[in-house]
């Protein structure tokens, strides 16, 4: 059984960045969970397939035909969907309140457990979610909490969507980000809390690398 470490938080907590770094740091596998519930979203959207159709969009997450490319030469990974690259698609809000709404359905919750077991092997992983640490890998000896204001977050993802070009308003994003929340912690399967064993850090005011620090102290510890 390889190590995990959980990292779970809300929207736009610094997660991802954090579990990338601490994935390079430490040789180990990522899985970046929230990228499953995307993909199954978009294939609902490709297919035509209603998100009220629960058995149906379960479906298409238990057959999702997805490949992870890491990247070559510095490039950035990408992810191939049906054929197609999709990387770009994969990040966009319109993606990610898509993943939010197949997210509430139990079913596609249940389709897709076993494929992020399936993500822990030697040397480690870093399982980058929401209920990394409740449900998914309960077992995992670090399991850490990342939090931060929602005001602080709609900040951080104002900054990034500008610095790649997008046009983006910011009280638009707080109103996501807190829509977004909402429905992360008020579903009944499976809502965003941290487990009982989790580490809760809340980065507001800190910099990724304070984050990093004091995460990667705890997987050292
Ligand atoms: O970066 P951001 O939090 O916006 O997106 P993400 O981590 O890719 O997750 C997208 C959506 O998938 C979230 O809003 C959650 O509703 C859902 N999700 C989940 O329910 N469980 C997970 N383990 C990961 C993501």
């Amino acid at each position: 059984n390889a190590p995990v470490v959980t990292i779970d938080g809300p929207s736009g907590s610094g997660k991802g960045t954090l579990c990338q770094m601490l994935a390079l740091k430490l040789g180990w596998h990522l899985l970046d969970s929230g990228a499953l519930y995307r993909l199954t979203g978009m294939a609902a959207d490709r297919h035509g397939v209603s998100l009220e159709d629960e058995a149906a969009v379960a479906a298409l997450a238990s057959a999702l035909d997805v490949e992870f490319l890491p990247g070559e030469q510095g490039q950035p990974s990408r992810v191939i969907l049906e054929g197609d690259d999709v990387s770009g698609e994969l990040r966009t809000e319109t993606t990610g309140n898509l993943a939010s709404r197949v997210a509430v359905l139990p079913a596609v919750r249940q389709a897709l457990l076993q494929r992020q077991r399936d993500f822990a092997c030697a040397p480690g992983l870093i399982a980058d979610g929401r209920d990394m640490g409740t449900v998914v890998f309960p077992e995992a000896p670090v399991k850490v909490y990342l939090t931060a204001s929602a005001e602080e977050r709609a900040q951080r993802r104002y900054k990034q969507l500008k610095e790649k070009g997008n046009d983006v308003n910011l009280a638009t994003l707080l109103e996501e980000i807190q829509l977004r929340d909402r429905r992360d912690s008020e579903r009944e399967h499976a809502p965003l809390k941290p487990a009982d064993d989790a580490i809760v850090v809340d980065s507001s005011g800190l910099d990724i690398d304070q984050v990093f620090a004091r995460v990667l102290d705890e997987v050292s510890a």
